[in-house]
C-alpha cells in the first residue's frame, strides 16, 4: 500500500525569528511511519520541525514548517495514496500577518491576532474516496471521549486514535503511549501503556482489519 504519515507540530511564523509552535516531537508519527515501511508498505512521511531522523528505505520524507505548508503537500498527495495516518500537531491558529522585521521590545503589551488555520484531517475527510481509510489522532484534556467522538465525524475518520493529557507516560516527548481506538462503527478499544513502537504495530493492525 501506499500510506501517507504527518507527523509532529507546526511552526506559525511571527517575525523572522520567532514562532508558535507546540511540545510534538513527531515520534508517534514516525513510529507509525516505520511500522509501516518495516511491512513492505511505501510511506510517505510529511514532517512538520522535529529532530528526529528515520533511514527506512521505504519512506520517502518531505519536510514542512507551517499549517498551511502541510495542508498543501497532503491535499496534493493523498489522491495517490491507498490511505493516510494524520498524526501531526497541526496549529489550529496562525498570525494574521507576519511582521518582515524583528518586532522590538516596546513599552506596551504586544498583541498578536491570530487566524484559524485549515483543519488537513477535515478537507482531507471530504476528498476521501471508499476505497481510502483515514485515520486521526486526539489529544484531549477533559470529556475526551465525547471530544474524540464528534472530531471522528466532523473529520470523515474511520477510527481516532485518543490520547489523553492525564494519562502519565503518554503523549508529547515520551517513549511511550496509552491510546483508545475509537472506530466508526461504534466499536472501542483500550489499550495499556507502551511503547510507541508497539503503539504503531497496534494501530498498524487496526488498519489491515479496515
Ligand atoms: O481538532 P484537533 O486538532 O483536536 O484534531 C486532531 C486531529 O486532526 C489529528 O489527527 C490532527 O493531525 C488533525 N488536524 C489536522 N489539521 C488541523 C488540526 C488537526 O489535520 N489544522
Amino acid at each position: 500500500m501506499n500510506i501517507l504519515v504527518t507527523a509532529g507540530p507546526t511552526y506559525e511564523k511571527i517575525d523572522p525569528v520567532r514562532f508558535i509552535g507546540n511540545y510534538s516531537t513527531g515520534k508517534m508519527g514516525f513510529a507509525i511511519a516505520d511500522a509501516f515501511a518495516d511491512a513492505g508498505h511505501q510511506v510517505t512521511l510529511i514532517a512538520g520541525p522535529v529532530q528526529i531522523t528515520t533511514a527506512n528505505k521505504n519512506i520517502k520524507r518531505i519536510d514542512v514548517e507551517s499549517a498551511q505548508q502541510m495542508y498543501e503537500t497532503v491535499m496534493a498527495i493523498y489522491p495517490k495514496m491507498d490511505g493516510a495516518v494524520l498524526c501531526a500537531a497541526v496549529a489550529d491558529f496562525t498570525p494574521t500577518t507576519v511582521a518582515d522585521r524583528k518586532i522590538k521590545r516596546e513599552g506596551d503589551n504586544l498583541v498578536i491576532e491570530l487566524k484559524p488555520t485549515k483543519d488537513i484531517a477535515a478537507n482531507v475527510g471530504k476528498i476521501k474516496r471508499k476505497e481510502q481509510f483515514l485515520v486521526g489522532f486526539a489529544l484531549e484534556t477533559n470529556d475526551e471521549e465525547l471530544h474524540a467522538l464528534e472530531k471522528m465525524k466532523r473529520k470523515n475518520l474511520d477510527f481516532i486514535v485518543l490520547n489523553s493529557l492525564k494519562d502519565k507516560g503518554a503523549c508529547f516527548g515520551y517513549d511511550t503511549n496509552k491510546i483508545t481506538i475509537l472506530k466508526a462503527t461504534g466499536e472501542k478499544i483500550e489499550y495499556a501503556l507502551k511503547p510507541k513502537k508497539a503503539v504503531a504495530l497496534d494501530i498498524l493492525n487496526e488498519i489491515n482489519k479496515l
